[in-house]
């Protein structure tokens, strides 16, 4: 009998935590965020966006956005509002060069533990940063790490972003090699996919080598790159 009520007080901590701490995977309480979390270009047209959080940094987003006009392929940085703060140049750079900019919160916070008013003031802050440097505010907003609870929608709706996570997982900050990340992303690419990297953090120089070689890869398989708001628009 204790035992039992044990495991049922388990049962529904875990339960509770699951729907506070949701992260960015499919999960059965989408329903509770009325399905506003945007994972794919949402179209089977062979389009594929390329996009890059955490930035930006002032030597490797500059390099990621050569290899990018070399191939002049687009794509979506989710930039963060203290790092936009401190590197205003970079960030009028990616806008001028014809990417997406996207708006990751000021201080790359988990979400789920923040009061709403504090996710709204990380995504304003983030918009005025943005707009400084660029003269543009962002459409659309990735929370770190995809984490997000029903609050956490909301917040975002009320700034008017779309909340858009990914469908590909480069998982290129665990340190594997350019080619086995390019093996990686061509294997789990489809129509509509929105691909995750990280160009900005230490050791980014290996994920702007796997873009070197991902984009002619993608193209001879038949995608064309575009950015998230590009790509949704043709869907
Ligand atoms: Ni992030």
């Amino acid at each position: 009998m204790v035992l039992g009520l044990a495991l049922l007080a388990v049962i529904v901590v875990l339960v509770g935590l699951y729907l506070l701490f949701y992260g960015g995977f499919d999960g059965p309480i989408e329903w509770a965020m009325k399905g506003r979390t945007q994972r794919t270009l949402e179209t089977q047209a062979k389009v594929v966006a390329l996009t890059f959080d955490d930035g930006p940094d002032p030597v490797r987003t500059p390099a990621l956005l050569d290899v990018l006009a070399e191939q002049r392929a687009p794509a979506t940085f989710f930039v963060l509002g203290d790092a936009a703060e401190m590197h205003p140049g970079v960030i009028a750079r990616i806008a001028r060069d014809g990417h997406e900019l996207g708006n990751h919160t000021y201080s790359h916070r988990y979400l789920p533990l923040a009061r709403s008013r504090s996710v709204e003031r990380e995504l304003a802050q983030t918009d005025r940063a943005i707009a400084t440097a660029a003269g543009v505010i962002p459409k659309v907003a990735r929370p770190p790490w995809g984490g997000r609870r029903p609050g956490t929608v909301r917040a975002f709706a009320r700034l008017a972003k779309r909340l858009v996570t990914w469908d590909v997982n480069s998982d290129d900050w665990k340190g594997a090699p350019a080619d086995a990340l390019v093996a990686r992303v061509l294997e789990r690419t489809r129509p509509g996919s929105i691909i995750l990297m990280h160009e900005a953090r230490t050791g980014g120089e290996v994920t702007i080598e796997a873009v070197r070689k991902l984009i002619p890869a993608l193209r001879a398989r038949g995608y064309e790159l575009v950015t998230v708001s590009a790509g949704t628009q043709l869907a």
